[in-house]
């Protein structure tokens, strides 16, 4: 039933603009259901009054769950989350973030997924799906071109027509498939109008282009000016923002806004609460459970990304060292309003490697000394110790991390901290089976120590069940199937933007769709672990590429996968398309289309992708619409971008009517 606010006082639809307090809508004197407001993609995280943090599931944070290349994962990830708000009455889980991996420097990678907009807007399609099955509303964050934590409230992301609507618009319009119950705009200015006023960005193209039906909520704080944001269509200004009574009925006299114009946000608002109001919320998991689910996402979301002379698995029976005392603490995830505060206790890694090792004896030394508290002394006698306990070992595990990963400011460096590197580096002059374990929420610059070590296991920011699932990983119990979804860089200057952070006013998108691989590609820029890498503890054989055509775009991609080893385990398949020629500039290759295809040792399975004409379209600003040129387009499939296993190429021969001319 809609509500039927034509009988509200103006002052009451103007008061629905704004938020009750930091986290509710307003209930217009208790004539209506406040909707409740709560963070944050990495589980739930809502404060108490004393402002401390509600004890809930630390989930792994999304830039791990998008490494699974799971779209049931993420799925069971937003279910599980949900589960957390329905238990602490949240109505709308404020996530998740799709913003694109523009540098690894930005402070909230880990709350994102993915440099690619395809993948990104499909993994957060399935986690909307999944927290709004269980009737929690979701909002798809930070609307648009949020890649930076510096300056963000001021600094306009200047970016050009073609790379706004195939990398930056993308993941969000492919989220909104899941039909997100808000969608929120980020802080800063967008071709120079900031977000929250931006009529282009939150009408023209979200509410007209792309059909959003929902409700649109600001940044907290984010609204510079009530009147415009009402006129942009931002129906609610999170938190509440004393300026709109007043603001907005000087704008009425004024003519600058309608009460039509209110009407309209007051409407979405409505609609909101009425779904809020109605929803069946239904909780499906107790607290074990969801732990269990956290458990099962990290161990399908670390990446292995070196494994010399087959040192993982761990062998029975072996002598280890585990060396850091995050493997005690490990960092769990990043900070800001995706922090999360669980009261899981980890159990040390050393303890857990020894339960499924029964034969192995395992060591600890705390070197490097850093903890989750970040200490800043370098115990060298206990250093010292540590190198001593390595000698002889048949394994050194290490754990390093990068702690400074957080909303609010950006990293000025992705190397790790220099005792790490001491650490490691010492740990290979004494034992040369050093398995470094990486405890980051985004891309580090591993090529100081990388020749120096056997392994490495990116474990990520893995949520309250990171040891149990790396010791499951190191062990060989779970089969590593994680996949990178950013790439890797040598080192920092080899990414477009480098250390640049922008004036504080402006920053020129120059790189255009170039973002990522598409641009370490396009100009022959070595990096040290591409897009879409991971190994496995088993090995993949893929044959038989049939693509068939359905219609002038539309094909079927199949192709086998054999587990040609004796190890059960997953691998995540990728689907790339090339246009051959084209007569704009495009990247040598873009992601259309991948599945993780679980297979047993020696089994085959047959995987198939659709494609569309999105699939081979790009955004012509010639035309201001998506656009495919006829002519030769390759199928790329691959075990990663700079893999490819398998091509074929297809002939697309639209209509001479929707092509230019010829020469
Ligand atoms: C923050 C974040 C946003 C979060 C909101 C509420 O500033 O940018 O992601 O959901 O405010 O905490």
């Amino acid at each position: 039933m809609k509500c039927d606010f034509k009988k509200l006082t103006l002052e009451e639809k103007i008061a629905f603009l704004t938020g009750a307090d930091a986290w509710r809508t307003s209930s217009a004197n208790g004539k209506f259901h406040q909707v409740f407001m709560s963070d944050g993609p990495n589980g739930l995280r809502m404060q108490n009054d004393d402002g401390s943090t509600k004890i809930s599931t630390a989930m792994p944070t999304l830039s791990l769950v998008a490494q699974t290349w799971d779209k049931e994962l993420a799925y069971l990830d937003g279910e599980t989350i949900a589960n957390d708000c329905i238990e602490n009455g949240a109505d709308i889980l404020l996530a998740p973030g799709v913003n694109i991996k523009r540098t690894p420097l930005n402070g909230r990678n880990f709350e994102y997924l993915s440099e690619d907009p395809y993948l990104a807007g499909v993994m957060a399609r399935e986690y909307i799906k999944g927290v709004q099955s269980k009737g929690v509303g979701t909002s798809l964050k930070h609307y648009c071109g949020n890649n930076r934590e510096m300056h963000r409230f001021t600094q306009t992301s200047e970016i050009d027509e073609r790379a706004l609507n195939e990398l930056y618009l993308r993941p969000f319009e492919i989220a909104l498939e899941a039909e997100p119950w808000t969608v929120m705009c980020a802080y800063n200015p967008v071709n120079g109008v900031f977000a929250s006023e931006n009529r282009q960005l939150l009408y023209d193209i979200l509410r007209k282009k792309f059909g959003y039906k929902g409700l649109v909520v600001s940044d907290w704080g984010a609204v510079h000016s009530p009147y415009k944001a009402v006129r942009a269509t931002l129906d609610l200004c999170m938190p509440c923002d004393e300026r709109y009574a007043e603001n907005l009925k000087m704008a009425l006299e004024k003519g600058y806004i309608t009460e039509e114009d209110i009407d309209f946000c007051v409407g979405n608002i409505l609609n909101l609460i009425e779904k809020t109001k109605n929803a069946k919320k239904k909780i499906n998991y107790t607290k074990g459970d969801r732990h269990a689910n956290a458990l099962k996402i990290a161990k399908g979301g670390m990446v292995l990304l070196k494994n010399e002379d087959g040192i993982l698995p761990l062998k029975d029976g072996g002598q280890y060292l585990v060396a850091g005392g995050l493997s005690k603490e490990p960092i769990l995830g990043g900070g800001g309003s995706a922090f999360v505060q669980t009261d899981y206790k980890q159990t040390p890694l050393a303890h857990l490697l020894k339960d499924k090792l029964p034969k192995a004896e395992v060591e600890y030394s705390g070197e490097p000394c850093r903890s989750r508290g970040d200490c800043n002394r370098v115990d060298v006698q206990g250093a010292k110790k540590s190198y001593i306990k390595a000698f002889g070992k048949d394994a050194v595990i290490i754990i390093v991390g990068d702690a400074h990963e957080s909303e609010s400011y950006d990293r000025v460096s992705i190397k790790l901290d220099p005792e790490y590197v001491t650490a490691i580096k010492a740990m290979a002059r004494v034992n040369e089976n050093v398995v470094v374990l990486l405890n980051a929420g985004s891309a580090v610059d591993v090529s100081e120590w990388i020749d120096d070590v056997k392994a490495l296991l990116l474990v990520g920011y893995a949520g309250e069940a990171a040891n149990e699932a790396t010791a499951s990983v190191l062990t060989g119990e779970t089969n590593p199937s994680g996949k990178l979804t950013e790439t890797f860089p040598i080192k920092l200057e080899d990414t477009f933007t480098g250390s640049e952070t922008g004036d504080g006013f402006s920053e020129w998108y120059n790189d255009g769709v170039f973002v990522g691989y598409r641009y370490y590609e396009r100009y022959g820029i070595d990096v040290m672990f591409p897009f879409g890498y991971g190994l496995s503890y088993s090995e993949f054989r893929y044959d038989n590429l049939k693509v068939e055509k359905k219609g002038y775009c539309d094909f079927i991609v199949s192709y086998d996968i054999t587990n040609i080893s004796e190890k059960d385990g997953a691998e995540i398949s990728q689907v790339y398309v090339r246009d051959v020629f084209a007569m704009v500039v495009r990247p040598e290759k873009e992601l259309k289309g991948f599945e993780k295809t679980y297979l047993k040792a020696g089994e085959t399975k047959r995987v198939s992708v659709d494609l569309d004409f999105r699939s081979f379209a790009y955004y012509s600003t010639a035309y201001s619409k998506w656009h495919v040129e006829n002519g030769l387009f390759e199928i790329l499939v691959g075990s990663a971008s700079d893999d490819i296993r398998l091509s074929l190429c297809v002939d697309i021969e639209l209509p001479d009517d929707t092509q230019q001319s010829q020469y």
